[in-house]
């Protein structure tokens, strides 16, 4: 039920919610992954039950699938849409200029991707996740597996010319073997705390052979959605230069609250 959500999870709920009123008959939308991009996976279905909202989703990992068919919403790939009137994900951290870091969930080469394919990226947030100067969320990077241990020192060598604050690197675990993704890739978090310059790193990183992707979204992202625990939702867009503000009002509707995952 609503009433036993923590304010955090509020805030996620609210944010997806007024992302989901983007969403309109005939789109072909980019699905998010992560738990505020599940909040708007429900959000959706319950459009899709309760309005007939007529649209495709093109998930961005397994997870946003399965989730996606579960609760009627058409899926179709990217190859099969080819292009998305939008997307909408969540983020790890945002900056002012809505440059975004993602990947904590560990789909950011397929979020990637899809945002980029996209004529409109929508993110949704709690406020928690706003930050002058990205970096305190270790910077994810998808490396192949072949020859991924020579990767992390070639990263670790670069990063010393580079404007950041901490330069440790760690392979992200699942328990006690290596993390997989969708791609079957392994992702190396960069503990970096400051991130100086986010575009030059973001190209230089692409550079090094056996790095698939990282998950710095720079001049991506349109809007950012920001929930708080309270109800209030404020939507920023970065191209018009707007800010603006609505309250969403938590209803308690059995099929959105009964089956919590993630
Ligand atoms: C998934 O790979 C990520 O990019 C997520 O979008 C990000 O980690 C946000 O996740 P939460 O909504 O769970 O905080």
């Amino acid at each position: 039920m609503a009433s036993d959500l923590s304010p955090i999870d509020k805030a996620k709920f609210v944010a997806a919610k007024q992302a989901s009123q983007y969403v309109e008959d005939g789109m072909k939308v980019g699905l998010g992954t992560g738990s505020t991009a599940a909040w708007l996976v429900r959000c959706l279905g319950e459009r899709v039950q309760d309005e007939g909202l007529r649209f495709t989703g093109v998930p961005t990992s397994s997870r946003t699938a399965a989730l996606a068919r579960e609760v009627g919403i058409d899926v179709i790939s990217l190859d099969e849409a080819k292009w998305l009137d939008l997307s909408i994900d969540g983020a790890d951290e945002y900056d002012g200029n809505l440059n975004l870091i993602k990947g904590g969930g560990g789909a950011l080469l397929q979020e990637k991707i899809v945002a980029t394919a996209s004529d409109q990226m929508v993110v949704i947030a709690d406020a928690s996740k706003s930050v002058e100067t990205l970096g305190g969320f270790p910077l994810p990077l998808e490396v192949v597996p072949f020859g991924w241990q020579t990767t992390k020192v070639l990263v670790e060598e670069t990063l010393v010319g580079m404007d950041v604050l901490g330069r440790k690197v760690t392979l992200r675990m699942n328990a006690e073997a290596p993390f997989y993704t969708d791609e079957g890739n392994h992702i190396l978090d960069l503990h970096l705390n400051r991130i100086g310059n986010a575009r030059q790193l973001s190209l230089v990183l692409n550079q090094i052979p056996g790095v698939v992707e990282n998950g710095l979204f720079i001049d991506i992202c349109d809007i950012v959605v920001i929930g708080h625990g309270d109800g209030r939702v404020e939507m920023r867009d970065i191209n018009e230069g707007s800010i603006n503000e609505t309250r969403i009002e938590f209803v308690e509707t059995d099929n959105l609250f009964a089956d919590l995952g993630e």
